[in-house]
């Protein structure tokens, strides 16, 4: 049996008929920028998520921009921000003429290290960029401690995170501002590129409503230099129709994340703590352990995907390597030990018995 890291195929056939019919009527409808599926996502986004404001953009990568653009951080400012997440983080940064200053992450929850990040506060630092990595939130009691402390924003990427809680709100409603991807595979994900930035600050709403639509708030009429980021119509269907199955979704990828753990329990693979102090939806599943890429190779032979993230931390990329960059012993230990393993909603018993023989018989 081959196992993919997600089903996408498998998910389609369960919300079929919605979908083709809703694509089907927006299709009817025409209304293809900014048309009435936009509107509605944007809206029930925000109830869902129960934060003032969610505005939808082109993808996440945008969503990160925006967020930063309109919350004034300026070319030259540092940002402190996670080694060890995908390249979008910092490259929206660096996007905008400021600075990524990585720092190190926990060795558990593969999430920033707030004690990291009080060290390297400067008279620079402007704002705390954390990343709620595979799904789990990152420690945002200290995080918004220290921003209170230091006079920082934080910008939350929620890029992997849709869903997820942490201390009764969830993510994307804590700092000044959260960014969302709805790339294909993710929790909530579309059938193309989507993203969307959340905020309960109504000027940086409507700072990112201009930024989005080439700076304008009335048409041709701009009051600032903007972008073209909008999500598309049609993907707007999708995500309203995913939006109402992403509690089951979520639910269903946790019960895949239990069942790994009980079945690797005892073995030489550290599993990923389940913690109950907030909600990780596992958008992926990721143990750690020694030998990996042996591991890997055994785990692919059988016809088990899996897959790194991430094999190269951000402070050792090509495009980062004019700047002076720190060493961090644990984001780097991480990188040589961490394998993802399937998780997706739909996932059998039967397909996780199978990603478990293959992970413990490469043991
Ligand atoms: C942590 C993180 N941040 C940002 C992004 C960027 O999102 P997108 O691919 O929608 O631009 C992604 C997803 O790819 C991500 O995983």
């Amino acid at each position: 049996m081959n196992i993919p890291m997600v089903d996408l195929k498998g998910q389609y056939e369960t919300i079929k008929t919605e979908i083709d019919s809703a694509i089907l009527q927006a299709l009817g409808e025409t209304r293809f920028i900014l048309g009435p599926n936009v509107q509605a996502f944007d809206q029930e986004a925000a109830e869902y998520l129960g934060v003032q404001h969610a505005i939808s953009c082109a993808n996440g990568t945008d969503a990160l921009h925006l967020a930063l653009l309109a919350s004034g951080i300026q070319p030259g400012d540092e940002v402190i921000t996670s080694a060890f997440t995908f390249i979008a983080t910092a490259e929206a940064i660096s996007f905008i003429g400021a600075t990524p200053v990585f720092v190190d992450i926990q060795p558990h929850s593969f999430n920033i290290d707030p004690d990291q990040i009080r060290a390297a506060i400067t008279d620079k630092t402007r704002a705390i960029l954390p990343v709620h990595l595979f799904g789990q939130p990152a420690d945002m009691k200290e995080i918004l401690a220290l921003a209170e402390e230091f006079d920082l924003l934080v910008i939350e990427d929620c890029a992997q995170s849709f869903g997820s809680r942490y201390a009764g709100s969830a993510t994307g409603n804590i700092g000044l501002a959260g960014a969302f991807s709805f790339f294909p595979s993710k929790n909530l994900g579309c059938y193309g590129d989507g993203g969307m930035v959340t905020t309960n600050d109504d000027d940086t709403a409507t700072q990112i409503k201009m930024l989005r639509n080439h700076g304008s708030s009335q048409q041709y009429h701009h009051d600032v230099i903007g972008v073209n980021s909008r999500l598309d119509e049609l993907q707007a269907v999708i995500l309203r129709i995913k939006l109402r199955h992403i509690d089951e979704y979520n639910r269903k990828r946790l019960d895949v994340a239990r069942a790994y753990n009980d079945r690797l329990a005892g073995s030489r693979f550290e599993a990923p703590a389940i913690p109950d102090d907030r909600d990780h939806v596992f958008h992926q599943y990721t143990l750690l352990c020694d030998g990996r890429d042996a591991v890997r190779e055994a785990v692919l032979a059988k016809g088990v995907a899996c897959a790194i993230y991430y094999p190269i931390p951000l402070h050792m990329q090509k495009a980062f390597a004019d700047t002076e960059q720190p060493r961090l012993p644990i984001t780097e230990a991480t990188a040589k030990r961490c394998l993802s393993l399937p998780i997706f909603p739909e996932m059998t018993g039967q397909q996780i018995d199978t990603v478990c023989e293959a992970v413990l018989s490469a043991a």
